[in-house]
Protein backbone atom coordinates (compact mmCIF):
# COMPACT_ATOMS: atom_id res chain seq x y z
CA UNK A 1 0.00 0.00 0.00
CA UNK A 2 1.31 3.55 -1.23
CA UNK A 3 2.00 5.84 1.83
CA UNK A 4 0.13 9.19 2.42
CA UNK A 5 2.02 12.11 3.26
CA UNK A 6 0.16 14.67 5.13
CA UNK A 7 3.03 16.77 6.93
CA UNK A 8 4.09 19.91 4.29
CA UNK A 9 4.40 22.00 6.83
CA UNK A 10 7.64 20.36 8.09
CA UNK A 11 8.84 19.64 4.65
CA UNK A 12 8.28 18.94 1.05
CA UNK A 13 9.16 16.02 -0.95
CA UNK A 14 12.26 17.48 -4.04
CA UNK A 15 10.32 18.05 -7.02
CA UNK A 16 12.00 16.01 -9.57
CA UNK A 17 12.76 18.79 -11.54
CA UNK A 18 14.90 20.91 -9.11
CA UNK A 19 17.02 17.61 -7.93
CA UNK A 20 17.62 17.46 -12.13
CA UNK A 21 18.99 20.79 -11.89
CA UNK A 22 21.03 20.49 -8.77
CA UNK A 23 23.37 17.44 -9.72
CA UNK A 24 25.66 19.02 -12.59
CA UNK A 25 26.21 21.52 -9.54
CA UNK A 26 27.36 18.16 -7.21
CA UNK A 27 29.66 16.97 -10.29
CA UNK A 28 31.19 19.12 -13.07
CA UNK A 29 29.68 22.40 -12.25
CA UNK A 30 31.35 22.46 -8.83
CA UNK A 31 33.04 26.16 -9.26
CA UNK A 32 33.26 28.69 -6.84
CA UNK A 33 30.88 31.53 -7.37
CA UNK A 34 33.20 33.80 -6.55
CA UNK A 35 36.17 32.76 -8.93
CA UNK A 36 36.84 34.97 -12.02
CA UNK A 37 37.55 31.48 -14.18
CA UNK A 38 34.94 29.96 -16.55
CA UNK A 39 34.20 27.46 -13.30
CA UNK A 40 33.56 29.91 -11.05
CA UNK A 41 31.48 31.88 -13.39
CA UNK A 42 29.31 28.94 -14.80
CA UNK A 43 28.32 29.17 -11.06
CA UNK A 44 27.65 32.46 -10.62
CA UNK A 45 25.76 32.83 -13.40
CA UNK A 46 23.16 30.09 -12.07
CA UNK A 47 22.85 31.71 -8.72
CA UNK A 48 22.14 34.77 -10.28
CA UNK A 49 19.23 32.86 -12.19
CA UNK A 50 18.11 31.39 -9.48
CA UNK A 51 18.15 35.03 -7.65
CA UNK A 52 16.12 36.14 -10.07
CA UNK A 53 13.36 33.02 -9.81
CA UNK A 54 13.26 33.98 -6.06
CA UNK A 55 12.83 37.12 -6.69
CA UNK A 56 9.45 36.75 -9.29
CA UNK A 57 8.00 34.58 -7.34
CA UNK A 58 8.18 37.48 -4.36
CA UNK A 59 7.50 40.32 -7.24
CA UNK A 60 10.73 41.43 -5.62
CA UNK A 61 13.79 43.10 -7.52
CA UNK A 62 16.94 40.34 -7.38
CA UNK A 63 19.53 42.87 -5.48
CA UNK A 64 16.66 42.77 -2.70
CA UNK A 65 17.08 38.37 -2.08
CA UNK A 66 19.66 37.40 0.44
CA UNK A 67 20.77 33.27 0.17
CA UNK A 68 20.66 31.90 3.57
CA UNK A 69 20.92 28.20 5.16
CA UNK A 70 16.59 28.05 5.54
CA UNK A 71 13.74 29.61 7.28
CA UNK A 72 15.92 29.98 10.77
CA UNK A 73 18.69 31.59 9.58
CA UNK A 74 16.60 34.34 7.97
CA UNK A 75 14.59 34.91 10.83
CA UNK A 76 17.62 35.37 12.73
CA UNK A 77 19.03 37.29 10.50
CA UNK A 78 16.14 39.68 10.53
CA UNK A 79 15.89 39.79 14.34
CA UNK A 80 19.78 39.86 15.46
CA UNK A 81 20.62 42.54 12.03
CA UNK A 82 17.88 44.86 13.34
CA UNK A 83 18.56 44.90 16.71
CA UNK A 84 22.46 45.45 16.56
CA UNK A 85 21.76 48.05 13.68
CA UNK A 86 19.45 50.55 15.03
CA UNK A 87 20.33 49.74 18.58
CA UNK A 88 21.46 53.16 19.21
CA UNK A 89 17.62 54.18 17.95
CA UNK A 90 15.98 51.93 20.43
CA UNK A 91 15.80 48.50 22.45
CA UNK A 92 11.90 47.73 22.06
CA UNK A 93 11.19 44.87 19.83
CA UNK A 94 7.37 43.70 19.19
CA UNK A 95 6.39 40.08 18.18
CA UNK A 96 3.61 37.64 19.54
CA UNK A 97 4.04 33.66 21.07
CA UNK A 98 2.76 31.65 18.17
CA UNK A 99 6.20 33.03 16.31
CA UNK A 100 8.65 30.08 15.28
CA UNK A 101 11.38 29.63 17.66
CA UNK A 102 14.17 30.85 15.20
CA UNK A 103 12.00 33.89 15.84
CA UNK A 104 11.27 33.83 19.41
CA UNK A 105 14.21 32.09 20.65
CA UNK A 106 16.51 34.88 18.97
CA UNK A 107 14.30 37.69 20.73
CA UNK A 108 14.72 35.75 24.49
CA UNK A 109 18.76 35.85 23.55
CA UNK A 110 18.07 39.59 23.43
CA UNK A 111 15.84 39.93 26.07
CA UNK A 112 19.50 38.61 28.05
CA UNK A 113 21.20 41.39 26.31
CA UNK A 114 18.89 43.77 27.61
CA UNK A 115 16.30 44.73 24.50
CA UNK A 116 12.96 44.59 25.76
CA UNK A 117 10.73 42.41 24.11
CA UNK A 118 7.02 42.76 24.15
CA UNK A 119 4.46 40.07 22.69
CA UNK A 120 1.08 41.24 20.86
CA UNK A 121 -1.78 39.06 22.25
CA UNK A 122 -3.39 36.84 20.20
CA UNK A 123 -6.73 35.28 19.64
CA UNK A 124 -8.23 31.60 20.29
CA UNK A 125 -7.28 31.36 16.39
CA UNK A 126 -3.65 32.84 16.82
CA UNK A 127 -4.87 36.25 15.05
CA UNK A 128 -2.99 39.18 16.85
CA UNK A 129 -4.62 42.14 18.50
CA UNK A 130 -4.04 45.13 15.88
CA UNK A 131 -5.36 47.39 18.13
CA UNK A 132 -3.23 45.64 21.32
CA UNK A 133 -0.28 46.21 18.69
CA UNK A 134 -1.00 50.01 18.11
CA UNK A 135 -1.26 50.50 22.21
CA UNK A 136 2.52 48.76 22.57
CA UNK A 137 5.00 50.36 20.12
CA UNK A 138 7.03 53.08 21.80
CA UNK A 139 9.67 55.67 20.62
CA UNK A 140 12.43 52.57 21.20
CA UNK A 141 10.60 50.31 18.99
CA UNK A 142 12.64 49.37 16.09
CA UNK A 143 10.99 46.12 14.95
CA UNK A 144 7.68 44.30 14.62
CA UNK A 145 8.17 40.67 13.63
CA UNK A 146 4.95 39.19 13.29
CA UNK A 147 4.94 35.50 10.96
CA UNK A 148 2.22 35.49 8.22
CA UNK A 149 1.11 32.04 8.43
CA UNK A 150 1.02 29.62 11.48
CA UNK A 151 2.28 26.45 11.21
CA UNK A 152 0.28 24.85 13.31
CA UNK A 153 -2.90 26.03 12.68
CA UNK A 154 -2.62 27.42 9.77
CA UNK A 155 -4.08 31.01 10.01
CA UNK A 156 -2.56 34.09 8.60
CA UNK A 157 -1.54 37.65 10.04
CA UNK A 158 -3.90 40.46 8.92
CA UNK A 159 -0.12 41.66 7.26
CA UNK A 160 -1.10 44.12 5.42
CA UNK A 161 -2.31 46.06 8.66
CA UNK A 162 0.55 45.66 10.13
CA UNK A 163 2.93 46.95 7.95
CA UNK A 164 1.21 50.00 7.33
CA UNK A 165 0.72 50.71 11.50
CA UNK A 166 4.65 50.22 11.17
CA UNK A 167 5.20 52.49 8.23
CA UNK A 168 2.88 55.26 10.05
CA UNK A 169 4.92 54.50 13.40
CA UNK A 170 8.34 54.68 11.83
CA UNK A 171 9.03 50.88 12.57
CA UNK A 172 10.82 48.39 10.67
CA UNK A 173 8.70 45.59 9.79
CA UNK A 174 9.75 42.07 9.64
CA UNK A 175 7.28 38.58 8.52
CA UNK A 176 7.94 34.72 8.28
CA UNK A 177 6.66 34.15 5.68
CA UNK A 178 8.36 30.17 5.33
CA UNK A 179 4.64 28.81 5.82
CA UNK A 180 2.94 30.88 3.74
CA UNK A 181 4.62 31.46 0.38
CA UNK A 182 3.91 29.65 -2.27
CA UNK A 183 0.55 28.38 -0.92
CA UNK A 184 -0.58 31.77 -1.41
CA UNK A 185 0.25 34.92 -3.02
CA UNK A 186 2.87 36.45 -1.52
CA UNK A 187 3.98 39.56 -3.67
CA UNK A 188 6.23 41.83 -1.96
CA UNK A 189 5.70 44.36 -4.47
CA UNK A 190 1.97 45.28 -2.96
CA UNK A 191 3.07 45.06 0.86
CA UNK A 192 4.31 47.12 3.36
CA UNK A 193 6.98 44.74 4.49
CA UNK A 194 10.31 45.38 5.12
CA UNK A 195 12.02 42.03 5.26
CA UNK A 196 10.34 38.59 4.45
CA UNK A 197 11.82 35.22 5.26
CA UNK A 198 11.05 32.15 3.26
CA UNK A 199 12.98 28.59 3.22
CA UNK A 200 13.02 26.10 0.16
CA UNK A 201 12.33 22.73 1.81
CA UNK A 202 8.93 24.20 2.66
CA UNK A 203 8.28 24.38 -1.09
CA UNK A 204 9.55 21.43 -3.09
CA UNK A 205 13.04 22.83 -3.29
CA UNK A 206 16.20 21.42 -1.17
CA UNK A 207 16.82 21.67 2.65
CA UNK A 208 19.87 23.87 4.10
CA UNK A 209 19.03 27.04 2.05
CA UNK A 210 16.38 29.97 1.81
CA UNK A 211 16.35 33.62 1.63
CA UNK A 212 15.81 36.77 3.33
CA UNK A 213 13.93 38.99 1.17
CA UNK A 214 15.38 42.70 2.11
CA UNK A 215 13.38 45.77 0.84
CA UNK A 216 15.23 48.26 -0.77
CA UNK A 217 16.13 50.96 1.23
CA UNK A 218 15.90 49.54 4.63
CA UNK A 219 18.49 49.94 6.74
CA UNK A 220 21.74 48.28 6.10
CA UNK A 221 20.95 44.63 9.13
CA UNK A 222 24.05 44.17 10.58
CA UNK A 223 25.49 40.66 9.17
CA UNK A 224 24.55 37.30 11.27
CA UNK A 225 27.70 35.12 9.51
CA UNK A 226 30.62 37.69 9.10
CA UNK A 227 33.24 36.19 6.26
CA UNK A 228 33.90 37.05 2.69
CA UNK A 229 31.85 39.69 1.05
CA UNK A 230 29.57 37.08 -0.69
CA UNK A 231 25.52 38.09 -0.58
CA UNK A 232 27.14 41.73 -1.43
CA UNK A 233 28.75 41.72 2.46
CA UNK A 234 24.86 40.67 3.84
CA UNK A 235 25.95 37.48 4.22
CA UNK A 236 29.51 35.42 4.62
CA UNK A 237 30.27 32.33 3.62
CA UNK A 238 30.93 30.34 0.22
CA UNK A 239 26.81 30.37 -0.97
CA UNK A 240 25.63 26.56 -1.15
CA UNK A 241 25.57 26.68 -5.27
CA UNK A 242 24.04 23.07 -6.01
CA UNK A 243 20.55 23.99 -2.97
CA UNK A 244 20.58 27.82 -4.46
CA UNK A 245 19.93 26.09 -7.88
CA UNK A 246 17.48 23.87 -6.50
CA UNK A 247 15.80 26.65 -4.59
CA UNK A 248 15.05 28.59 -7.60
CA UNK A 249 13.70 25.68 -9.72
CA UNK A 250 11.21 25.47 -6.81
CA UNK A 251 10.48 28.94 -6.74
CA UNK A 252 10.00 28.77 -10.56
CA UNK A 253 7.63 25.93 -10.46
CA UNK A 254 5.97 27.55 -7.31
CA UNK A 255 5.24 30.70 -9.19
CA UNK A 256 3.77 28.72 -12.68
CA UNK A 257 1.50 26.52 -10.47
CA UNK A 258 0.62 28.82 -7.62
CA UNK A 259 -3.30 29.26 -8.68
CA UNK A 260 -3.82 25.80 -9.43
CA UNK A 261 -1.89 24.66 -6.51
CA UNK A 262 -3.55 27.01 -4.49
CA UNK A 263 -7.20 25.62 -5.35
CA UNK A 264 -5.62 21.71 -5.53
CA UNK A 265 -5.21 22.47 -1.73
CA UNK A 266 -8.25 24.37 -1.11
CA UNK A 267 -10.74 21.62 -2.57
CA UNK A 268 -8.72 18.81 -1.13
CA UNK A 269 -8.55 20.37 2.41
CA UNK A 270 -12.76 21.45 2.10
CA UNK A 271 -13.48 17.65 0.97
CA UNK A 272 -11.40 16.37 4.38
CA UNK A 273 -13.50 18.73 6.50
CA UNK A 274 -16.61 17.76 5.17
CA UNK A 275 -15.38 14.15 5.27
CA UNK A 276 -14.77 14.30 8.89
CA UNK A 277 -17.75 16.54 9.93
CA UNK A 278 -19.98 13.99 7.81
CA UNK A 279 -18.50 10.73 9.23
CA UNK A 280 -16.83 11.65 12.75
CA UNK A 281 -18.42 13.21 16.37
CA UNK A 282 -16.85 14.73 18.73
CA UNK A 283 -14.26 16.55 16.82
CA UNK A 284 -12.44 20.14 17.23
CA UNK A 285 -11.30 22.03 14.45
CA UNK A 286 -8.29 25.14 15.11
CA UNK A 287 -7.25 28.13 13.62
CA UNK A 288 -9.08 30.67 12.24
CA UNK A 289 -12.29 28.97 9.16
CA UNK A 290 -11.20 31.01 6.47
CA UNK A 291 -8.57 33.84 7.24
CA UNK A 292 -6.05 30.16 6.97
CA UNK A 293 -3.28 28.21 4.89
CA UNK A 294 -5.09 26.10 1.76
CA UNK A 295 -3.25 23.34 3.44
CA UNK A 296 -3.46 23.03 6.94
CA UNK A 297 -6.18 21.51 9.23
CA UNK A 298 -5.63 21.31 12.94
CA UNK A 299 -8.00 19.28 14.74
CA UNK A 300 -8.63 16.76 17.82
CA UNK A 301 -11.25 13.96 18.49
CA UNK A 302 -12.57 14.05 22.19
CA UNK A 303 -10.77 11.09 24.34
CA UNK A 304 -8.46 10.28 21.84
CA UNK A 305 -5.07 11.12 22.33
CA UNK A 306 -3.17 13.13 19.13
CA UNK A 307 0.11 11.17 19.85
CA UNK A 308 -1.41 7.70 19.60
CA UNK A 309 -3.64 8.36 16.54
CA UNK A 310 -0.44 10.26 15.12
CA UNK A 311 1.24 6.23 15.24
CA UNK A 312 -1.83 4.41 14.77
CA UNK A 313 -1.65 6.41 11.01
CA UNK A 314 1.45 6.18 10.66
CA UNK A 315 1.18 2.13 11.38
CA UNK A 316 -1.43 2.70 8.17
CA UNK A 317 1.09 4.56 5.99
CA UNK A 318 -0.41 8.22 6.74
CA UNK A 319 2.33 11.00 8.26
CA UNK A 320 0.71 13.72 10.16
CA UNK A 321 2.48 15.27 13.14
CA UNK A 322 0.55 16.28 16.12
CA UNK A 323 0.26 19.41 18.46
CA UNK A 324 2.91 18.69 21.01
CA UNK A 325 6.43 19.10 20.45
CA UNK A 326 8.77 16.92 21.36
CA UNK A 327 12.65 17.87 23.00
CA UNK A 328 14.88 16.62 24.69
CA UNK A 329 12.74 13.15 25.30
CA UNK A 330 9.72 14.74 26.45
CA UNK A 331 6.59 15.48 25.25
CA UNK A 332 5.36 19.39 25.68
CA UNK A 333 2.10 20.98 24.47
CA UNK A 334 3.11 23.65 22.17
CA UNK A 335 3.54 27.23 23.27
CA UNK A 336 1.65 28.28 20.40
CA UNK A 337 -0.97 26.85 20.77
CA UNK A 338 -0.87 27.38 24.66
CA UNK A 339 -0.94 31.28 23.65
CA UNK A 340 -4.17 30.60 21.61
CA UNK A 341 -5.38 29.38 25.39
CA UNK A 342 -6.18 25.73 23.94
CA UNK A 343 -6.21 23.72 27.06
CA UNK A 344 -3.30 21.53 27.55
CA UNK A 345 -5.58 18.21 27.53
CA UNK A 346 -7.28 20.04 24.27
CA UNK A 347 -3.46 20.17 22.49
CA UNK A 348 -2.59 16.91 23.41
CA UNK A 349 -5.45 15.69 21.24
CA UNK A 350 -4.31 17.61 18.30
CA UNK A 351 -3.24 16.36 15.01
CA UNK A 352 -2.04 18.65 12.24
CA UNK A 353 -2.91 17.88 8.51
CA UNK A 354 -1.09 19.12 6.23
CA UNK A 355 -1.88 19.25 2.18
CA UNK A 356 0.69 19.02 -0.48
CA UNK A 357 0.35 19.67 -4.55
CA UNK A 358 0.77 15.88 -5.26
CA UNK A 359 -2.47 14.73 -2.65
CA UNK A 360 -5.32 13.33 -4.37
CA UNK A 361 -8.81 12.93 -3.54
CA UNK A 362 -8.35 9.08 -3.50
CA UNK A 363 -6.08 9.79 -0.81
CA UNK A 364 -8.18 12.21 1.51
CA UNK A 365 -11.06 9.67 1.07
CA UNK A 366 -8.76 7.00 2.48
CA UNK A 367 -7.65 8.92 5.13
CA UNK A 368 -11.34 9.76 6.44
CA UNK A 369 -12.00 6.03 5.92
CA UNK A 370 -8.50 5.47 8.59
CA UNK A 371 -9.53 8.11 10.69
CA UNK A 372 -13.33 6.82 11.14
CA UNK A 373 -11.88 3.47 11.93
CA UNK A 374 -9.37 4.59 14.42
CA UNK A 375 -10.75 7.09 16.30
CA UNK A 376 -13.58 4.37 17.07
CA UNK A 377 -11.07 2.22 17.49
CA UNK A 378 -9.10 4.16 19.82
CA UNK A 379 -12.66 5.61 21.83
CA UNK A 380 -13.65 1.96 22.64
CA UNK A 381 -10.06 0.44 23.94
CA UNK A 382 -10.44 4.13 26.50
CA UNK A 383 -13.50 3.35 27.31
CA UNK A 384 -12.94 -0.35 27.97
CA UNK A 385 -9.60 0.85 30.38
CA UNK A 386 -11.94 3.41 32.48
C1 LIG B 1 7.00 29.47 10.35
C2 LIG B 1 8.37 28.87 10.26
N1 LIG B 1 9.45 29.65 10.35
C3 LIG B 1 10.69 29.16 10.26
C4 LIG B 1 10.92 27.82 10.09
C5 LIG B 1 12.33 27.31 10.00
O1 LIG B 1 12.67 27.03 8.67
P1 LIG B 1 13.94 26.08 8.34
O2 LIG B 1 13.51 24.69 8.65
O3 LIG B 1 14.20 26.31 6.89
O4 LIG B 1 15.06 26.55 9.19
C6 LIG B 1 9.82 26.95 10.01
C7 LIG B 1 10.03 25.49 9.88
O5 LIG B 1 9.20 24.70 10.26
C8 LIG B 1 8.51 27.49 10.09
O6 LIG B 1 7.42 26.71 10.01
Amino acid sequence: MNSIYLDHNATTPVHPKVLEAMLPFYGDSFGNPSSSHSKGREARVKMDEAREQVAALLQAHPGEIVFTSGGTESDNMAVYGVAQALRGKGNHILTCKTEHPAILNACAELARQGFEIDTVSVDRYGKIDLAHLQEVITEKTILITIQHANSEVGTLQPIQAIGELARERGVLFHTDAVQSVAKIPVQVADLPVDMLSLSSHKMYGPKGVGALYIKKGCPALVPLVAGGGQEKKRRGGTENVPAIVGFGVAADIARVGLDDDSSHLKALRKQLIAGIQDNLAGVEFFGHPDECLPNTVSLGFEGVEGQTLMIRLDLEGICVSTGTACSSGSISPSDGLRAMQVAADKINQIIRISLGRNNTEQEIHRVVDCLKRLVGDIRQKVAVVS
